[in-house]
């Protein structure tokens, strides 16, 4: 199967070797075009926030939601999610372009399938560094080096990391992975990740951690807005 099952992509792109995944991908593809698509409701309300699931088709799972998108894992196939764009959110084509660059490398997800929308992806099994802060769960500082070593292979392969804040990076069994490089093609510093580094160092590492403190919800999302209107008052890009 073509990476891309579109006339618009599959020409340029790789084969997938889609053979290491436990179940056909074909047979999920058909769940999601009979079962899944017509039924789930997804709704954006405001740019700058995750956009809302207002309906989840059983047995589907909702596994997280971001700004232009939400992800969903059917527990039949235990290796894939299914990350579908809320009607009008811009960017299919850029994190599709991505996964092309990215090819297969243990600090990412893999695409295996993309048209109308929907991406199918490796799943990622872990926890974002934001649930962590919500969990008190203790995030090593090699989880921080093994982002910083996935971020250079995606310099490599030509692209700008970007965007990476605290719920596109994942802890997985003591390791850092990437679970969101949508915005890579975009133009960006990569100062949410920097700044993301600087809060690890200076705030969470000596202070923080050792206390085992879990930080509300509610907390993380007002220090979420009141980064995003200081980098716009700095007039600093992501
Ligand atoms: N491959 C994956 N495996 C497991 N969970 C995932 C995967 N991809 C995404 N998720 C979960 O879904 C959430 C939303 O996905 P994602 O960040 O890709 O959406 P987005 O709309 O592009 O986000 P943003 O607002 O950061 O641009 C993530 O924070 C994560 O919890
Ligand atoms: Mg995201």
């Amino acid at each position: 199967m073509f990476l891309y099952d579109s006339p618009d992509y599959s020409t340029s792109s790789p084969v997938l070797d889609t053979t290491q995944l436990s179940q056909p991908i074909e047979t999920l593809v058909e769940k999601i075009y009979q079962e899944f698509r017509p039924q789930v409701g997804l709704k954006s309300i405001r740019p700058h926030d995750p956009i809302e699931v207002q309906h989840i088709p059983t047995p589907w799972q909702l596994l997280g939601t971001g700004n232009y998108a939400a992800v969903f894992a059917h527990p039949e196939y235990l290796d894939l999610v299914v990350k579908i764009y809320a009607p009008g959110r811009p960017g299919f084509e850029d994190e599709v372009e991505v996964y092309r660059r990215i090819g297969s490398h243990p600090a990412f997800s893999q695409c295996f399938y993309a048209r109308d929308n929907f991406l199918i992806l490796k799943r990622l099994h872990g926890v974002t560094l934001y649930n962590c802060l919500h969990r008190g769960l203790r995030i090593p500082k090699q989880v921080i080096l093994d982002i910083d070593r996935a971020l250079d292979y995606a310099r490599s392969r030509g692209l700008r990391p970007h965007d990476v804040h605290g719920k596109n990076v994942m802890m997985r069994e003591g390791q850092g992975v990437v679970v969101d490089i949508s915005d890579f093609l975009r133009e960006g510093s990569g100062a949410a990740w920097d700044d993301l580094k600087k809060f690890y160092y200076w705030i969470y590492r000596p202070f923080l951690s050792p206390l085992r403190i879990r930080i509300p919800l509610s907390l993380l999302d007002v220090s979420r807005g009141v980064y995003r209107c200081l980098r716009m008052l700095l007039k600093r890009k992501a």
